[in-house]
């Protein structure tokens, strides 16, 4: 998966400071904050100028926020696309303008938009395998039938379609795993436990929830709570993010397992766009390494978690 660096990508000369743009796709979780935090400090201990927007959870404003730092002639772009497909013609404008643009931890459609050609590459967790790690740890660990509610991530984002994917690959031939429902909770705390609870109604034998983030798994932790269910004993809870908060509830017994999904991308992100302008070969896919904590592992994890 190694590709040329200079073949249909804009060309980035080497200097010592750089004007970079970060188009974030939301601001109303923790894993967003410590990844702004992360591109925020080490663009200033590198000395460059960061343009930094936020599209607050919209795909169109984040499609705008990208041709804004066209036209403010950023050298590169880093973007965290909210959306699969429309986030594909905010890089292709980049690319027409002779910008390269890094994808940070969320991917673009690959029919609509190439690592290589449209954009330098992709980095970030593997999402696929953080919903397997999720679907292998529940057969390995739940006692007779699982009823499984599981709590999509935003619809057409790539975490929410790769963990499903992964997840669902993982348990479907164990017959002793059944999923009840999966609805979206577009990564979010409150929506996260507004869905459990609708869906409770519907399923009040569900004994295992699989969230797509931490911020769901805490919305749904509440919602068992209100219906007089112990979560993390009558009911399995999974995650994925790895929050001190979540990694905390794996301590007190009320998650079970978390996938980390790390968001600390700013040194690996900026020392990417070095290599490229250096003229390294860069790879179409970089991906960071994720730890996991179930309840042996929580507490020492706490000391490192986001
Ligand atoms: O793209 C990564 C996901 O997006 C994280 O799991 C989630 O918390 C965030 O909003």
């Amino acid at each position: 998966t190694v590709v040329a660096v200079a073949q249909g990508l804009p060309k980035l000369g080497v200097k010592k400071t750089y004007k970079v743009g970060f188009a974030q796709t939301e601001s109303n979780n923790p894993w967003r904050i410590a990844q702004t935090k992360s591109m925020q400090e080490e663009a200033k201990r590198l000395g460059w100028q960061l343009v930094y927007t936020d599209a607050g959870g919209s795909a169109a404003k984040q499609v705008a926020d990208v041709n804004s730092m066209i036209a403010q002639k950023v050298d590169a772009i880093f973007l965290a696309p909210r959306e699969e497909k429309p986030l594909a013609a905010a890089v292709k404008n980049a690319r027409a303008a002779g910008i390269p643009v890094i994808l940070l931890d969320r991917n673009v459609d690959q029919s609509l938009a190439k690592a290589g050609t449209d954009y330098v590459t992709f980095i970030g967790s593997d999402f696929i395998q953080e919903g397997q790690r999720v679907g292998t740890w529940l057969k390995a660990n739940h006692k007779g039938q699982a009823r499984v509610i599981q709590l999509l991530g935003t619809t057409g984002s790539s975490p929410a379609n790769d963990r499903r994917k992964g997840f669902e690959d993982a348990v479907k031939s164990d017959t002793s795993i059944k999923i009840l429902a999966s609805q979206d909770g577009d990564f979010a705390r409150d929506k996260g436990r507004q869905v459990m609870q609708t869906l409770l109604q519907a399923h009040p034998d569900v004994n295992v929830v699989y969230a797509h983030n931490d911020e769901m798994a805490i919305g749904a932790i509440a919602a068992l709570e209100a219906a007089g269910k112990k979560p993390g004993k009558d009911v399995l809870v999974m995650s994925i993010d790895g929050g001190k908060e979540a990694v905390q509830l794996v301590a007190n017994g009320k998650i079970n397992y978390v996938v980390e999904c790390n968001p600390r991308f700013g040194p690996k992100a900026y020392a990417t766009l070095k290599d490229y302008a250096a003229g390294k070969k860069i790879p179409a896919k970089i991906i960071n390494p994720d730890r996991d904590y179930d309840a042996k592992t929580a507490k020492a994890g706490l000391a490192t978690a986001y």
